[in-house]
């Protein structure tokens, strides 16, 4: 089985792999690396101002050989700058693909078609795919529900993605959710997708911009470490997510996952960078310049956090994913 694809066609990529979308622990330095090394790499703009999401953008799209994509998420409750002058700020940059998540595809296509943009639309189930697909959207990605951050559907991968496949035939489709290594990705491609999205591989990268102690418990964790559901809704209310059990969502299992009246809702765990208070259920992610009780915060991971072992340079989990995946698909020869 070769690693030649519609997706690789399309963008174009040398492999059908995608850095995902890790909300702020993505980095321009990530993002270069991945592309440098044949995969796609990918900015997380949403929680960056527009201007900001532009330099970042313009910086890797400059230092990359690779293509870079960017991803917004579409649901106003995740917060950050105004939908329309976000988008234009990544299109200003010309990124080789913008991707959309949580929310409907459908009023952004034409403005981003209209500046010969690829657009990317993530998919929690197959008639979500469909209507993605009708409205325009290039590339599908199926978002099975052992994924690591904001979670959008509730089907797994192994039947989302032979699902999805047949709603969207005449579009390729990527995998994304449960895919740590290049045995996940070969069976991506078995099932019919034409690339794969990893994204807790990703967190335990040198580039990513997450903190040592959240990496750390990302490569020690087990498959059943992994919490799913809405402790984490401050800043981001109503959209369940996963994460690696901490003392904080100890707490909130223990109460019965309250939406109302956590416990301990009021503590300050942490403080950013910029010296803002962390409470202990706000959607924040530990940057390196996080400062406090890290263990506390979300500690966004799927259930592929089995399969990472350590924290490791990018371009070499990117050419150990295409050693696994020829390996995997030889089996087949
Ligand atoms: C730390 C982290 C942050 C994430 N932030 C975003 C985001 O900003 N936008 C988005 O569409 N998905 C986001 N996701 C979901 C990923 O894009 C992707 O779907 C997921 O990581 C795939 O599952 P995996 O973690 O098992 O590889 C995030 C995931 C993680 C682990």
């Amino acid at each position: 089985m070769g690693l030649a694809t519609r997706l690789t066609d399309a963008l174009p990529l040398e492999y059908p792999i995608i850095q995902a979308p890790i909300g702020s622990a993505t980095s321009p330095e990530l993002a270069t690396a991945v592309a440098d090394a044949g995969g796609l790499g990918m900015l997380a703009v949403t929680w960056r101002e527009s201007d900001a999401a532009r330099d970042a953008l313009e910086q890797a799209i400059a230092d990359a050989d690779g293509p870079i994509g960017a991803n917004v998420v579409l649901d106003p409750d995740a917060g950050g700058d105004d939908l329309a002058t976000l988008i234009d700020a990544c299109l200003d940059a010309d990124p080789a693909l913008l991707h959309l998540s949580f929310g409907d595809p459908a009023p952004s296509v034409e403005r981003i078609h209209d500046r010969d943009v690829l657009v990317a639309g993530t998919v929690g189930s197959a008639s979500e795919a469909r209507a993605a697909a009708d409205a325009g959207v290039d590339i599908v990605v199926a978002q099975g529900w052992e994924a690591g951050g904001h979670v959008q559907g509730d089907v797994a991968t192994m039947p989302l993605v032979p699902a999805v496949v047949d709603a969207v035939p005449e579009i390729p489709v990527v995998a994304a959710g449960g895919i740590g290594d290049g045995r996940g990705i070969a069976a991506a491609l078995v099932l019919g997708a034409d690339g794969a999205m990893l994204g807790t591989r990703f967190v335990a990268t040198m580039e990513a911009a997450a903190h040592d102690r959240y990496v750390d418990r990302v490569a020690e964790a087990d498959a059943t470490e992994t919490v799913y559901g809405e402790p984490y809704d401050g800043g981001w209310p109503g959209q369940p997510h996963r994460t690696l059990e901490n003392g904080t969502t100890e707490r909130w299992e223990a109460a019965g996952r309250p939406r109302d009246g956590k416990p301990g809702e009021d503590d300050i765990v942490a403080h950013g960078g910029d010296g803002e208070p962390i409470r202990r259920y706000d959607d924040a992610l530990a940057t390196p310049d996080v400062d406090g009780a890290i263990e506390e915060v979300p500690l966004y991971a799927g259930q592929s956090t089995e399969l990472v072992e350590e924290r490791r340079p990018a371009a070499e989990v990117v050419a150990d994913l295409v050693a696994e995946a020829r390996d995997a698909a030889a089996r087949f020869e």
